[in-house]
């Protein structure tokens, strides 16, 4: 037996497991895809080991994901959602009754069933499916709204803290550790040049303006997963970095993510064009699914949240790059600093568009 198969023989999974196949693509959490035979037919299930570089509290990962996922099913109980439990992920208890396994070593396991019939993407390729991404994650936000009890933990600390992240950036162009801070001339100055943006959100905040609540914080396409045969969104996958924050910071990295149209590493910055039409369409779908959740200052904010994100993540390219890519998984020396201009080049189609796009937003 294998030890991931040893490990998924840790769970109530009634029946044998029949194969347990790795699943590429993962970037943080290692996964495995398991079928079990048992008395109902067969059964899929995602077996996940818990990232402990990234992820320093695996225990607090899984609190958050046990409450939240409860406090969703509550809700679609009370909206008597159809097929809720394909509504949000599930946790699969382990052998001994806990909501994970926990080796000897330390290490952290999970198993969450898989839910059938669906699909995911990695890009956005119609307003359509941003607008039911966004549709998506208003609406996942909106059920954690009421979520009771004290605040979930921060599984990562400062995540979306911007001013943080400047610092970061600033540190690691004064220190230049592996000596390219020469070699980024160019986008040290336009990070650097938009220092200000850093605040943007973050003094709201500290002031109470903005509300914490909640917040999914890797708000991209590929963690909904829509229906294969109807299309509809169904669940918000990727629960680990549920966390307080504000809802424009998801608003965000929607935009960031899927309003270009190319990859985060693409090449050439010339590529990188802004899909209006998209940024239309995720604005209407969170806008819509949020309702009364959202406030007035919030949805005028909503533009600005995207050019925060969008920096906020040009930021972290830089800092890696300048450190000498400790943290983002890199190809080629350069990689990071690719990473760097696209979201840069984004940056600096959000700010041309800014007038059109805020129009669109108070219009909405
Ligand atoms: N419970 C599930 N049922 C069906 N598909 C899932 C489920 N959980 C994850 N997936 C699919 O696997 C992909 C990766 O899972 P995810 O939890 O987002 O891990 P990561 O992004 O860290 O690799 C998702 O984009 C989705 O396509
Ligand atoms: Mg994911």
């Amino acid at each position: 037996m294998s030890p991931a198969a040893a490990i998924a023989d840790r769970f109530a999974v009634d029946g044998r497991l029949v194969s347990l196949e790795p699943k590429p693509g993962g970037h943080i959490n290692d996964s495995w895809l398991g079928v079990w035979d048992g008395p109902h037919g067969r059964r899929r299930c995602l077996l996940q080991h818990i990232n402990r570089f990234v992820f320093r509290r695996p225990e607090e990962v899984m609190a958050n994901m046990v409450r939240l996922t409860r406090h969703v099913s509550a809700h679609l109980t009370r909206e008597s959602a159809p097929e809720p439990e394909r509504r949000v992920l599930r946790l699969v208890p382990s052998r001994d009754g806990g909501t994970h396994h926990r080796e000897s070593d330390g290490e952290v396991w999970r198993l969450l069933d898989w839910i059938e019939g669906t699909r995911s993407t990695e890009r956005a390729t119609t307003s359509a499916e941003a607008r039911a991404a966004a549709g998506a994650f208003g609406r996942f936000l909106r059920q954690l709204a009421d979520l009771p009890g004290p605040p979930l933990h921060e599984t990562i600390p400062g995540f979306h803290d911007t001013p943080k992240r400047l610092r970061a950036l600033e540190r690691a162009v004064a220190a230049d550790a592996v000596g390219r801070v020469a070699g980024a001339g160019p986008e040290i100055e336009a990070a650097l040049d938009r220092r200000a943006l850093s605040r943007a959100l973050a003094d709201r905040a500290s002031r109470g303006e903005l509300v914490r609540r909640p917040t999914h914080n890797d708000a991209k396409i590929a963690n909904v997963l829509f229906d294969t045969s109807t299309g509809e969104p169904l669940c918000v996958v990727d629960l680990d970095t549920v966390m307080p924050g504000i809802a424009l910071h998801d608003f965000g990295d929607m935009v960031r993510s899927m309003v270009a149209d190319a990859a985060e590493d693409e090449p050439d910055p010339s590529r990188i064009t802004l899909r209006v039409p998209v940024f239309e369409a995720l604005a209407r779908g969170f806008i819509e699914a949020m309702g009364a959740d959202l406030s007035p200052l919030e949805r005028s904010l909503l533009p600005t949240g995207a050019c925060v994100i969008t920096f906020e993540q040009a930021a972290r390219f830089l800092t890696d790059h300048l450190e000498g890519d400790r943290y983002y998984p890199v190809t080629h020396p350069d990689h990071n600093l690719e990473r760097t201009r696209t979201q840069l080049r984004l940056l600096q189609l959000l700010e041309d568009h800014d007038a059109e796009l805020r129009r669109i937003t108070e219009s909405l």
